[in-house]
């Protein structure tokens, strides 16, 4: 498995980016980090300066998608590889800076997000220890978690990634939801992280392209705790408790107040070099994932 990249910050834009404090920081146990240059608010769930950044706009969805290279072969690699694509590929000194790397190239991906390719994402200013989360969350190596996307462009999107990104497929679902209707997600890694994004085929254009964006603790306690954090709170759950069937994560999701859901994991699967297993899959969850409000 060829890891090259990991996912480094996800971008998102709402049009009050207070109302996200509560499930950021009460429910899932994140850290604000230092706000950027223009005042918007972000989120620490490591030592990273930030892994959320969430700006004020009516866009009410992500707005850009961080890829982090491990190093600077990988993203001289990565951007050579989405520009022989076809792809525009803009280098910017400025938006680095306000970005906190080292360097940054952006691109518009066909799911209609920028893409950022990024190199070394500074670290904030303190340790990270969340009260809420004492064992942390699993980042090093795999970057902030995944994302799951809808999109009516998904055989571009899979391209993208595969081609542009260089991703390899993990393996992907299709199940029949309803009579003549299909659910087809296909999940992609860059790294041992059994997916970092996920794209769901989009029957028509959906009002957020972001699905969720899942947290992964180190702590199968640090889940259940989470979950009795959302229970006492007025936040909805449209998914319990349960364990997925292709990366085995014990997980639950929640709704934010913008929309979009945030899925809280632990002990998902991981990829290897040897993976054989990009296999259809026809359930969601092995059990669980109830709907409960
Ligand atoms: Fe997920």
């Amino acid at each position: 498995m060829n890891h090259q990249l990991e996912l480094g910050y996800l971008v998102l834009e709402v049009p009050e980016p207070d109302t996200l404090n509560e499930v950021l920081g009460d429910v899932i146990g994140l850290l604000p980090g230092e706000p950027t240059a223009s005042g918007a608010p972000t989120w620490r769930t490591d030592r990273r300066a930030h892994r959320l950044i969430v700006e004020s706009g009516s866009t009410n969805d992500a707005v850009a998608v961080g890829f982090e290279a491990i190093d600077s072969e990988a993203f001289d690699r990565t951007v050579g590889r989405l520009q022989a694509t076809g792809l525009a590929v803009v280098e910017s000194t400025g938006e680095a800076e306000g970005r906190r790397v080292a360097r940054l190239a952006r691109t518009t991906a066909p799911w209609g997000t920028e893409v950022e390719i990024v190199l070394a994402l500074a670290d904030g200013p303190t340790p990270f220890s969340s009260a809420l989360v004492p064992g942390g969350f699993l980042t090093n190596g795999v970057g902030l978690g995944h994302v799951v996307l809808a999109t009516t462009a998904f055989e571009e999107s899979a391209a993208f990634l595969t081609e542009g990104l260089g991703f390899g497929q993990s393996d992907w679902l299709e199940m029949e939801i309803a009579e003549d209707i299909t659910l087809e997600v296909r999940f992609y890694h860059c790294n041992a992280r059994h997916h970092t994004v996920a794209l769901a085929r989009a029957p028509f254009a959906l009002p957020q392209v972001l699905h969720h964006v899942m947290f992964e603790t180190n702590h199968r306690d640090d889940v259940g705790a989470a979950f009795d954090r959302l229970w006492a709170s007025d936040l909805g759950i449209p998914n319990g408790l349960g364990r997925h069937d292709n990366d085995g994560m014990f997980s639950f999701y929640l709704h934010t107040p913008a929309g979009f859901q945030i899925e809280v994991g632990f002990g998902a699967r991981v990829v290897t070099d040897s993976w054989a297993e990009n296999r259809r899959y026809d359930r969601i969850s092995a059990w669980g994932h109830q709907a409960l409000r």
